[in-house]
């Protein structure tokens, strides 16, 4: 492969230098592009091509369906790890040993409380809010009582501010589903694991012991894994676009939460047990539904199918498709929609129209099963997403900051009107 890249426009030849990382993926630099050819831009709606940044967190081969952590494979990480040392492995680039597993944890419990205002905040949205959007804004909110986690610079502040919001977020997400259900707000116990933690102020009733289920417990921290960090995606690029200006982490966050919340992104998700759901209610005709996803004239597109970069089997689903099934069964669970989803997935893949176009199931397509099974409404599946994803959106952020990368700024290709002087109202 060429270390230069030769473009020519008019006649002139421009050379740019062409790099490579390190599993050999290839990118053309055009940084100097503009001011070398005098204004020539690239264009790429969605960005299909373009690479924003140079990153050593998370690789994923779309083609061959690799999916890995700081180099570690997605399948080894969820059967091994646990989901604070996968934050821990994303956001500083090593596993933990024990004692820096521990302080990590420590750190973060001594921040899991936030301020009791919080709940002022939380009770004035209607118990009909979408839980996203309550989400978001505490989270946004939580910068007004955390003005430290601001103007972070050093490594030290950064650490600051990303225990403190991986102790708080949790708290948030537990609250936002207890207050949907009018139930009182718990801080959990800070003798409890991470995920553990996390279950006990989601479902703890308020007259009973909460009883930890090893199998939900586990079903969490598998799920929190698979999410963590998938690159530059929708999300993961406004946090770091968003966090360019300098504003702060926690804002980065809600920024990056409201560009997860859509349903071609994380809130497919919810979008997938409903249209799942649909299919059911409608007497099972699972033929209707994929008639529908391929005509062209109808809106309705298969959930949880096709990816931007997944060109083969998502990594995510596989695991999660096996988990399904095991989860279920552990629980004693019988849930008709999983075999719609399977009807549904067998289907895509004989069918021309999805073969053609490489869509696959992604990780989408089942976790809205298993978080069902395990008692979370279905209004919360993109908020457990982003629970998932937070160490991701963090890992990403501090990278970001620590490599100092100038503001986000696309260019645009200008198609409006020319130059016209200004019309007065009545000759309008
Ligand atoms: N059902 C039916 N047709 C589809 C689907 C689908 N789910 N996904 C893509 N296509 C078709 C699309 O109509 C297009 O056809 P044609 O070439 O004839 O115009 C072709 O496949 C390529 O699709 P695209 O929309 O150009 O691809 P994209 O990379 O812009 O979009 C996507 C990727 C994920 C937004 C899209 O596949 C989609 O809308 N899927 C359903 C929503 C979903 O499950 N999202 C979750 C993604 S994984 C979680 C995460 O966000 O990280």
């Amino acid at each position: 492969m060429s270390d230069k890249a030769i473009l020519e426009i008019n006649g002139e030849k421009y050379e740019f230098p062409v790099i490579t990382g390190t599993e050999n993926e290839v990118a053309i630099d055009i940084k100097a592009l503009r001011g070398s050819t005098k204004g020539v831009i690239t264009l790429d709606p969605g960005y299909k091509n373009t690479g924003s940044c140079e990153s050593a967190i998370t690789f994923l081969d779309g083609e061959k369906g690799i999916l890995r952590y700081r180099g570690y494979s997605i399948e080894e990480l969820a059967e091994k790890a646990d989901f604070l040392e996968v934050a821990y492995l994303l956001i500083f680039g090593e596993l933990p040993t024990q004692e820096q597993l521990d302080k990590f944890h420590a750190d973060i419990k001594s921040h899991s409380v936030v301020d009791d205002d919080i709940k002022k905040i939380l009770d004035a949205f209607p118990k009909s809010a979408h839980p996203m959007g309550v989400l978001a804004s505490l989270t946004s909110a939580l910068t007004a009582f955390n003005p430290t986690s601001v103007n972070v610079d050093s490594e030290e502040e950064m650490y600051n501010a990303i225990v403190r919001i991986l102790g708080k977020f949790p708290i948030l997400v537990a609250w936002t589903m207890r207050k949907k259900h009018g139930m009182p707000l718990d801080y959990g116990s800070s003798s409890l694991g991470y995920v553990e933690n996390i279950l006990q102020m989601m479902f703890k009733n308020p007259t009973s012991d909460y009883e930890q289920n090893p199998i939900l417990i586990n079903a969490l921290d598998k799920l929190l894994i698979l999410h963590a960090d998938h690159e530059q995606n929708c999300s993961t690029s406004t946090v770091r676009i968003t966090g360019s200006s300098h504003a702060g982490l926690f804002v980065s966050l809600a920024a990056g939460i409201s560009a997860l919340w859509g349903p071609l992104h994380g809130g497919a998700n919810q979008a997938v047990l409903e249209m799942l759901e649909a299919i059911k209610e409608d007497g099972g005709d699972t033929k209707k539904y994929m008639a529908k996803a391929k005509d062209k004239n109808d809106p309705f597109r298969l959930m949880g199918f096709g990816h931007r970069v997944y060109k083969n089997f998502d990594p995510r689903a596989k695991i999660i498709k096996v988990a399904a099934n095991e989860v279920l069964s552990d629980l004693g669970v019988e849930d008709p929609i999983l075999d719609i989803a399977r009807g549904l997935e067998k289907e895509a893949l004989e069918d021309p129209y999805f073969v053609d176009r490489k869509l696959y199931p992604n990780v989408d397509f089942y976790s809205g099963i298993i978080y069902r099974a395990m008692g979370i409404p279905v209004e919360m599946f993109t908020v457990m997403f982003a629970l998932g994803r937070l160490p991701g959106w963090i890992a990403q952020w501090r990278e970001m900051r620590l490599r100092k990368e100038p503001i986000g700024r696309p260019r645009q290709l200008y198609t409006g009107e020319t130059y016209r002087p200004f019309k007065s109202i009545e000759k309008r």
